[in-house]
């Protein structure tokens, strides 16, 4: 028999994990809603031309995407990421035209990378993004940093630091590519056959080239800093300063310049230093980009945001053990002793339409292996139930945290619950304050 399993670098998200995936998911929403950030939702595969833009240098485009045809007419690709979907419905629908721009765009989904797996790299990832489009200002540099910076801060994760780095206008670009090319031109031979190519296509990329890091020809690299127009260096020192008055601690990382290729001025990273996170530290990533926009047919705006790894975010958080996980526990178990029937059933469903998360026996088990059930589920309160309570219209209700048991009619037991339920709260407060 066939043995099936999930492809090479894809994974199923059990029901034992979801409740740290929906954790996440809540903190980023309520997050991007105090932000004013406002959610679209783009197709998973676009036209591969959306991705597969001229002059595409990336990896990502160019080794890395699920590209396929339909009947040998239909080109098109699996997303790789988020920013050039948004960018082609921001345009698409036009939305560069309405009053209030910036658009303050997220979004959150499966993107899709042909890469080596390892741990925190996969070929089917999640990734949440956001994108500010329509307005080009360093505080909208320095709001989106923060807007990310927050996630991960709530998150609780400790060990992250900001890396951010400047790569300027097309003209300051254009002067540094000239000046890596003559830094680089009789020693091109020695570096990777990547690289080697970069040189010709884009030698900014070198930089952050894993294989030559250590070579001794990377220690005297030009820094861009020197290239920069006077406006390039001032948005940048505006940024900077922003994140100041944020008190976003940073790091300048001249050899920042990121994978992709639509980058202008401000890119960053956020990198985790804790142990768990591997070789790959980075939690999110983004930066600036001039041209997108136009590319897609818009006018001539800028925008900018970043997109973070879930997977890599979990990782971290269930190392910091920063997430609460009991994705079994309930708040009242329902107890079934000796020929109940239906009546479990029509407690639990009472319950829960009063909005508690209630389980009931089901089978009929031994008292003994019911309460080993509470005590699995978490349960605060177990309501027990026999058939000598049935016929009295009866219930016992007990308080598991202080064991304390009372019995009374069917119809008194809602009222009953809550007042138990309450009490509970307030004292789990007063516990922690
Ligand atoms: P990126 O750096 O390619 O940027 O990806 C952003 C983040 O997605 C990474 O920092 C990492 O956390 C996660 N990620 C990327 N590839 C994988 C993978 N194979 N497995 C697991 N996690 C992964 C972008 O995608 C840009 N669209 C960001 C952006 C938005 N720039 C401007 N706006």
């Amino acid at each position: 028999m066939k043995n099936y399993k999930t492809p090479r670098g894809t994974y199923d998200i059990l029901p034992s994990e979801i409740s740290d995936w929906q954790s996440v998911e809540g903190l980023i929403r309520d997050i991007c809603q105090v932000y004013n950030y406002l959610e679209i939702r783009t197709p998973i595969f676009e036209d591969l031309e959306v991705y597969k833009r001229e002059n595409d240098t990336s990896d990502m485009v160019n080794k890395e995407m699920y590209s396929f045809s339909v009947n040998n007419k239909d080109y098109l690709a699996l997303r790789p990421e988020g920013t050039a979907g948004v960018i082609r419905s921001y345009v698409e629908h036009k939305m560069y035209a309405s009053a209030d721009l910036p658009a303050k765009l997220y979004y959150y989904g499966p993107m899709f990378r042909y890469e080596r797996p390892q741990k925190g790299r996969q070929r089917q990832f999640y990734q949440f993004g956001v994108e500010n489009i329509g307005v080009k200002s360093p505080l909208m540099d320095a709001e989106t940093i923060a807007l990310g910076y927050t996630i991960v801060k709530a998150l609780g994760l400790s060990k992250v630091k900001v890396l951010i780095n400047t790569l300027g206008d097309k003209e300051s670009r254009d002067n540094y590519r000239n000046a890596l090319k003559e830094y680089f031109k009789d020693d091109i031979g020695n570096l990777c056959q990547d690289c080697q190519n970069r040189y010709e296509t884009n030698p900014l990329r070198i930089l952050d080239c894993k294989i030559d890091q250590d070579q001794p020809i990377m220690k005297n690299v030009p820094a861009m800093q020197r290239y920069l127009t006077k406006e390039s260096q001032a948005y940048f020192k505006e940024v900077l300063h922003s994140l100041d008055v944020l008190n976003i601690p940073y790091e300048i990382d001249d050899k920042l310049v990121r994978g992709l290729d639509y980058y202008s001025h401000t890119v960053f990273e956020v990198v985790s230093l804790a142990e768990e996170s591997g070789s790959q530290a980075t939690i999110f990533g983004g930066g600036r980009y001039d041209g997108l926009v136009e590319y897609f047919g818009g006018p001539s705006q800028s925008g900018v945001g970043f997109a973070m790894g879930i997977e890599r975010l979990l990782i971290l958080a269930n190392a910091e053990k920063t997430l609460e996980n009991n994705p079994d526990s309930v708040d009242i178990y329902v107890i079934g002793l000796g020929n109940v029937s239906t009546i479990p059933l029509e407690i639990a469903t009472e319950l829960r339409a009063a909005g508690y998360k209630t389980e009931f026996n089901v089978e009929p088990r031994s008292l003994k292996a019911q309460f080993k059930s509470v005590a699995r589920f978490n349960a605060k309160i177990a309501i027990i139930i026999g058939e000598d309570e049935i016929a009295k219209k009866e219930v016992n209700i007990k308080n598991l945290t202080n064991k304390e048991q009372i019995t009374c009619k069917f119809e008194d037991m809602l009222a009953n619950i809550d007042i138990i339920y309450n009490e509970m709260e307030s004292e789990h407060e007063t516990h922690e304050h």
